[in-house]
């Protein structure tokens, strides 16, 4: 569906670039749900940023490729990408108040998005978005259609940008811990209602998480990242189960990757350096309990194993387990 090919995301700062997004490749394949997981700041937003087309082209640079059916997103006219935008690949973000304006009702902002992607009339784009609002678990979908942003609570607002996302049937889903906010139990609903959209619409999705728990729960494929760059791919059983990268290992060790910027985990000393100084070789050997002489000046490639998984480690470098 979607394959990036040695992506590159810097910004262009005032502290010089800032290396967010640094050399990573991956495949988002027809039907799965890949979650991408690590630390605060590891550029899981960028990634999915980038791949919507929505970093603002003068600040960035943006090297690489992505593909998806074959064509190439960075080469689209601004025009063209935003009409795969929303149609062909949607996108949830953490934050819903950020996706509505204050001034319209939601059903309003919904059929504004309708007549920008479809030719429905204006009766069928109010049945569609009051059935999507059905859809996602919202009571009286009728009457919230009618209310403004502020008249809901935030896990409900949350399930209306998840409705406004999903009535376009988008064949790409990016969610962008789409769950956060959420207290445990619309937590659970949502996680359903996208592992549902996957099975029932062959919808693929790209779900962004700092936390393993809901990896497990919902994602076929886990990809974890640290300081910009994929460190360890695998399916989620394979790195539950046997997870390679000393990194990995320790998130699973520590178990709750969640937490403020520049707190430490309790299995992993130090921080996620900042972006624009991430130290030379490996970017995790200052933190690596199994740090070798190599890693402070080389960069691991990344290492396929027999299995499907992959690891960005020198330890690995034989390709026997270590
Ligand atoms: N517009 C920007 N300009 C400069 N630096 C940025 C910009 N946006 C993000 N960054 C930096 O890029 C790095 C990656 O940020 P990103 O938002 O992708 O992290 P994240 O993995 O999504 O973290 P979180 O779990 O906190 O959401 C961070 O160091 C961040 O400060
Ligand atoms: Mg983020």
């Amino acid at each position: 569906m979607i394959a990036v090919n040695h992506l590159q995301s810097y910004f262009k700062t005032e502290d010089g670039l800032v290396k967010a997004v640094d050399d990573i490749s991956f495949e988002l394949r027809p039907n799965e749900v890949l979650a991408l997981v690590g630390e605060s700041g590891c550029g899981k937003s960028v990634t999915a940023l980038t791949v919507m087309g929505l970093l603002h082209r003068n600040k960035t640079v943006l090297k690489g490729e992505i593909l998806f059916n074959d064509k190439s997103l960075l080469d689209l006219p601004p025009e063209a990408y935003r009409l795969i935008r929303g149609e062909k690949i949607g996108m949830i973000f953490q934050e819903p108040m950020s996706a509505f304006d204050p001034l319209y009702t939601v059903g309003y902002q919904m059929l504004e998005v309708l007549k920008a992607h479809t030719n429905l009339s204006i009766e069928k784009q109010k049945q569609r978005a009051v059935h999507w609002l059905k859809n996602v678990g919202i009571p009286e979908a009728e009457k919230r259609f009618n209310q403004y942003p502020h008249e809901m609570s935030g896990g409900m607002l949350q399930r209306v940008m998840i409705a406004m996302v999903l009535m376009l049937q988008p064949e790409v889903l990016i969610a962008d811990e789409p769950t956060t906010a959420l207290d445990v139990t619309i937590q659970a609903q949502v996680l359903g209602l996208i592992r549902n959209l996957q099975k029932n619409e062959g919808t693929s999705v790209l779900f962004i998480t700092h936390d393993l728990g809901v990896v497990a729960e919902i994602a076929d494929r886990v990809h974890v990242m640290y300081a910009g760059k994929i460190v360890e791919k695998g399916t989620v059983s394979q790195v539950f189960h046997h997870p390679l990268h000393p990194y990995t290992i320790g998130l699973l060790t520590s178990r709750v990757v969640k937490g403020k910027k520049g707190k430490e985990l309790p299995f992993i000393r130090g921080y996620v350096p900042r972006a624009y100084e991430f130290p030379e070789g490996c970017r995790f050997h200052p933190r690596c309990p199994r740090k070798l002489p190599r890693c402070e000046h080389d960069n691991p490639p990344e290492i396929s194993l027999e299995t499907e998984n992959c690891v960005a480690c020198w330890l690995y470098e034989k390709g026997e387990s270590a």
